[in-house]
């Protein structure tokens, strides 16, 4: 960074930002008091209620299964936990290929990895979502039945597209909503799209609790596999909503048990927050649409727009820096934290959403993935919590304008 990076350029060396537009969502007073009741009653463990009724992991589970309209939901202790049961569950065994997306974060092709499979890289084009003629080609040329397909920042491929390919090929298609609640194609949301999907809970994330994830579904037998999987035993299965005993008795002891439960804190936590999620939608929605009406027009900024059948959660925002050097992109982001808004842009600097990072993967250095590469190595990221409001917004716009400004001055 040049010295000259090193001061604030907005209102004479003070920051106008007197916000932090990273801070998370805090839990609803409610969550607290009743996760604070099952500390005090020693019972954090989802199995020590007796009953389904009494626990609050089965009672989130059926409460986000009815937000979502899918059959079936189960609380396990991350996302990455979610999406390496759906692999297990989707006969994945070491050294298969499972198809995924070359622009995630690293917990996904890491759920591989954990799987012991290998994963084909899809192409992302530049509105981040999977290439879908890209998924075909790689579907030809590794021969790979899964696809584990991540909604990277809630941005949607073209689903129609998508689905096509996954039908002609009989893919199993496992999705990655961590980041994609509220997020709508042609009216349904994601998550019931494929065989199987995967939430996550952890902080950052539209339902929040430091750490936690979902797996759903609408298959009855997946569900039975799933809670086995995640280190239900004995007859504890009987704690759940929906299952039927006959194929439980089946399954039982066939399946290991990875100890990957929800606990009664956790989801004494989320329970509340389901209800919020529709408010936090608007709220992120207005704040975005104000927020990309104000840079849109810049000069250096591009923000691609979605498909028209989506409609995204817009918890965070992505632009494309354009007509800046790699150098001027980098005092951008480092101006922009000493003026207190921390952003990043994905493909420089150890950033762990950039494939050629994943090197704890065999080969990584052999994979080529240009157009993923042109996605991510011009693209800021900034979160837009929900505790943000349009005043707020102004703040951010200006504060990117006067920034650059300076950057592509100096
Ligand atoms: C796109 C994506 N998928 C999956 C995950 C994994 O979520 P978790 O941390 O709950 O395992 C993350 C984590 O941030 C993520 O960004």
């Amino acid at each position: 960074m040049s010295d000259s990076n090193r001061r604030l350029v907005i209102e004479g060396g003070e920051s106008i930002v007197d916000f932090n537009s990273k801070a998370f969502k805090a839990v609803p007073e409610s969550g607290i008091e009743d996760a604070v009741a099952t500390m005090r009653a020693g019972m954090m463990y989802r199995y020590q209620p007796k009953r389904a009724e009494d626990s609050h992991v089965s009672l989130f589970e059926a409460e986000f299964a009815t937000h979502l309209g899918s059959n079936f939901a189960l609380g396990v202790n991350s996302c990455g936990a979610a999406m390496f049961i759906a692999l297990n569950i989707a006969g994945v065994k070491p050294g298969d290929k499972v198809l995924s997306n070359g622009f995630t974060f690293t917990a996904v092709p890491s759920a591989i990895h954990h799987a012991r499979a290998e994963p084909v890289f899809v192409e992302s084009n530049l509105e981040w979502g999977l290439d879908a003629e890209d998924l075909e080609n790689k579907v030809k040329e590794s021969g790979a039945k899964v696809l584990l397909l991540s909604y990277m920042r809630g941005h949607v491929p073209n689903m129609d597209a998508i689905m096509a390919v996954v039908k002609r090929h009989d893919l199993y298609l496992i999705e990655d909503c961590a980041h994609a609640y509220m997020t709508f194609w042609n009216g349904t949301k994601l998550g019931n799209f494929g065989r199987i999907a995967c939430f996550s809970t952890q902080s950052s994330k539209g339902l929040s609790s430091g750490e936690g994830g979902i797996l759903t579904t609408d298959d009855i037998e997946i569900a039975g596999k799933a809670l086995l999987y995640a280190g239900s035993y004995e007859e504890r299965w009987n704690r759940h909503f929906g299952i039927d005993e006959d194929l439980m008795n089946t399954l039982q002891n066939q399946i290991p048990g990875y100890s990957m439960r929800m606990t009664e804190v956790c989801a004494a936590l989320l329970r509340p927050q389901i209800p919020r999620l529709k408010e936090i939608y608007q709220i992120h929605r207005q704040n975005y649409h104000y927020l990309e009406g104000l840079l849109e027009n810049h000069p250096n900024i591009e923000i691609p727009k979605p498909f028209p059948e989506v409609e995204m959660f817009c918890d965070t925002i992505q632009f494309h820096l354009r007509g800046l050097t790699r150098k001027q992109a980098d005092s951008f982001i480092e101006v922009m934290s000493l003026e207190g808004i921390d952003m990043q842009i994905f493909g420089v600097k150890r950033n762990a959403r950039d494939f050629r990072e994943w090197q704890f993967l065999k080969d990584i250095e052999a994979v080529e993935l240009p157009a993923t590469v042109e996605a991510i190595e011009f693209a800021c990221d900034l979160s837009l919590q929900p505790h943000l409001n349009t005043s707020h917004m102004d703040v951010i716009a200006q504060v990117i304008c006067e920034v650059l400004a300076f950057i592509i001055m100096d």
